[in-house]
Parts: structure tokens; C-alpha cells; sequence
């Protein structure tokens, strides 16, 4: 029987990019039915809020999720859609995979690596944000427990051994943060040990980043506490060519949603100009999850040839063609 997938088209480029990876998903092959789902400013103005009850439903029903950026109103006390989503279906693993292709500006040609980062705990817990002395001292804490930091590197782990990986690098900051980022490595050390058939490696944070801009074919998969992920991944994405080439999935026991991580680019909006690529390997992220890998390598494999060839990609890809004749492109391949 199909599989039900939640579609979220979302605002300025997004239904011009979903459109355009729905094309290429179904050309693939991929048997899936889409039910679409309002959520962002195009939500507001429909149905006058950024989050439906019934889009909440629909991602909760089908339990994965294919999403378009959202414009969330800023100054009006809206807090960001993301956020809320995160916190709403606990998705506690981000999974941010960054692949150099070639004719991109990818600073090295064998990048592959995927950064874990956890997502609900550490300095971005939000616990025990204070600000005193008339405002001249200000205090927030960190917390990591040890079910976090089991489920997070566990989950590292699943995915390493799932898509065929040979390493995990647990990255912290453990010689000085000894309580916190202490536990994070410690936990790490104990599951590491549960995967004999993967290789473990620990690395202080400071050290991996410039390990990462020296030398980032050394890593595969990175699992890290929330700040130190929230940095790396987008390091990773430069050295990939920019957040135009870089996807995310955030992921939960019961939810999974998978994106571009660029914003809804209202300049460029419903014009063709937008390049859809970072969705496109966040349906492959999704197709792996789904454990479909044959379909992600043909959409991969197309995907990174367009790109190659150079002929028909978009301009911010030093191109002049459009969405839709860089889509085109990619479907002719498949
Ligand atoms: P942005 O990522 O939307 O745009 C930054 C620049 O990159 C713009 O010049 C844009 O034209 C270009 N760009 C982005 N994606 C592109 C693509 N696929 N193809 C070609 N060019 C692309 O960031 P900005 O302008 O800061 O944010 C715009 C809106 O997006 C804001 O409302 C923000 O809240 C939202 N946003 C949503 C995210 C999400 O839903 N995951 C993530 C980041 C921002
Ligand atoms: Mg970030």
C-alpha cells in the first residue's frame, strides 16, 4: 500500500522547490500519496495561525514529514514555527548531511559527512535564563542528562551502521566544561562500545573545527551536544558551498521532518529562480530514513550530475536556467 507522506509546501520558494522535488521523488519511482498541509504566513493569512491544529495532526498521523521553508513574522510575538515543531513532537536528533558536488562551491571534493546534533537539551535548554545585577550579570545553565546523551549517540550510532559508515567522532568540550560536556563523552565512550563494527573517535570542539576547514575528508559522522552542533553543521554547509546545498532532518521517536535549511527567500519567490537542491537531498535524507537507499542513490546520482554538467543549473549555481529547467534536467536523468 502507498505510504502517506505530510507535505508542507510553506512560504516564498517554498511550493516552487516542493513542487519541484515531488517531481523528481514521483519520477523515481517513489509510490508515495501526499496530504498537504498549511503552516507559516501563507497559514496566517488563510487560517489565521502560523500552525493549524490540523497541520499538527497530519505530521503527527503520517509521521513523516516533507517541509518548505517558513516565513515566521518577526516583532509580533510569534515564536519561530521551528521551534515549536521541535519542542511539539519532541525531535531531539538534527541531522544535517553536507555532500561536496561537483560544480558547487564546495571547498574540498570528497566531503561527506553528517553532523548529530542533540536538540532539546544543553545550553540551548532555555533553563535558568537570568539576568541580574541591574542587568550587569546575566546566567543561563546547561543540562545534559544521561537519557539524552544515550539516545542522541545511540542514534548516531543506528544511523552509522544503517547507511554503511565506518566512524562516529563524539565532539565536546570535556577538559573544560568536566560536568557537562564530561557526561556527553562519557555516555559516548559507553555506547560507542555497544558498536564494535563502528570505529569511535573523540574530539574537542575547538580542535574538530579547524580539522574540519583543514581536512574534512577525515570525518563521517559527528554526534555532538546542541551548541556545539548548532555551530558545526553550519560550518560544515560552508565548506559545502553554503546553506543552498544543505538539508536537515529533525527527527523524533515518533515524528520525523525533513528540509532545506535556507529560509523562504521572499526576494526570489515565484519566479523560477530558486535552486532546489537542498530539498532534494532532504527527500534523499528522508528516503534513507524510509529505508528506500536505492531510490536516494538514483536521485543522488541525477542530482550531482545536473549539477556537474553545468548546463542547466540555476544562478546561484553560476547558471542561467530556472527551477523548472533545472528540474527538468534532473528528470531526464532518472
Ligand atoms: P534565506 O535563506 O531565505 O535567503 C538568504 C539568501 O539566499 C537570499 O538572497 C535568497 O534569495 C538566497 N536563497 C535562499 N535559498 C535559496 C535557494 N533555494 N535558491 C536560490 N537562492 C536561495 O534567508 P533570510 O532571507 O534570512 O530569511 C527569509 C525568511 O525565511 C525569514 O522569514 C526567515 O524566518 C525564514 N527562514 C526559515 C527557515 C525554515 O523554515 N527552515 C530557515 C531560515 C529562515
Ligand atoms: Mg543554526
Amino acid at each position: 500500500s502507498q505510504r502517506n507522506i505530510t507535505v508542507i509546501p510553506g512560504d516564498g520558494i517554498g511550493p516552487d522547490i516542493i513542487e519541484a522535488t515531488l517531481k523528481v521523488l514521483d519520477k523515481a519511482g517513489c509510490d508515495f500519496n501526499y496530504e498537504f498541509a498549511d503552516a507559516g504566513l501563507m497559514a496566517l493569512e488563510k487560517h489565521g495561525e502560523l500552525l493549524p491544529q490540523k497541520t499538527l495532526d497530519l505530521i503527527e498521523k503520517n509521521r513523516v514529514t516533507l517541509k518548505g521553508p517558513l516565513t515566521t513574522p518577526i516583532g509580533e510575538g510569534f515564536t519561530s514555527i521551528n521551534v515549536t515543531l521541535r519542542k511539539k513532537f519532541n525531535l531531539y536528533a538534527n541531522v544535517r548531511p553536507v555532500l561536496s558536488l561537483k560544480g558547487t562551491q564546495a571547498r574540498y571534493d570528497d566531503i561527506d559527512i553528517i553532523t548529530i546534533r542533540e536538540n532539546t537539551e544543553g545550553m540551548y535548554s532555555g533553563a535558568g535564563q537570568r539576568v541580574i545585577d541591574d542587568g550587569d550579570t546575566a546566567e543561563a545553565m546547561s543540562i545534559i542528562t544521561r537519557e539524552g546523551a544515550e539516545r542522541i549517540c545511540t542514534f548516531a550510532y543506528e544511523l552509522a551502521r544503517k547507511e554503511g559508515r565506518k566512524k562516529v567522532t563524539a565532539v565536546h568540550k570535556a577538559n573544560i566544561m568536566k560536568s557537562t560536556s564530561g557526561l556527553f563523552l562519557k555516555v559516548a565512550r559507553e555506547v560507542g562500545e555497544r558498536y564494535p563494527d563502528i570505529q569511535s573517535e573523540e574530539m574537542i570542539v575547538d580542535a574538530t573545527c579547524m580539522k574540519l576547514v583543514m581536512d574534512p575528508s577525515q570525518f563521517d559522522v559527528i554526534v555532538t551536544t546542541n551548541l556545539f552542533g548548532d555551530i558545526l553543521s553550519d560550518l560544515c554547509a560552508g565548506l559545502v558551498g553554503g546553506l543552498g546545498m544543505a538539508p536537515g532532518a529533525n527527527i523524533g521517536q515518533n515524528a520525523a521532518i525533513f528540509e532545506a535549511v535556507h529560509g523562504s527567500a521572499p526576494d526570489i519567490a515565484g519566479q523560477n529562480l530558486a535552486n532546489p537542491t537542498a530539498l532534494l537531498l532532504g527527500a534523499i535524507q528522508m528516503l534513507e530514513y524510509l529505508g528506500m537507499s536505492d531510490k536516494a542513490d538514483a536521485i543522488r546520482t541525477a542530482v550531482r550530475d545536473t549539477i556537474a554538467a553545468g548546463e542547466h543549473v540555476t544562478r546561484d549555481l553560476g547558471g542561467n536556467a530556472g527551477t523548472n529547467e533545472f528540474t527538468d534536467a534532473i528528470l531526464a536523468r532518472l
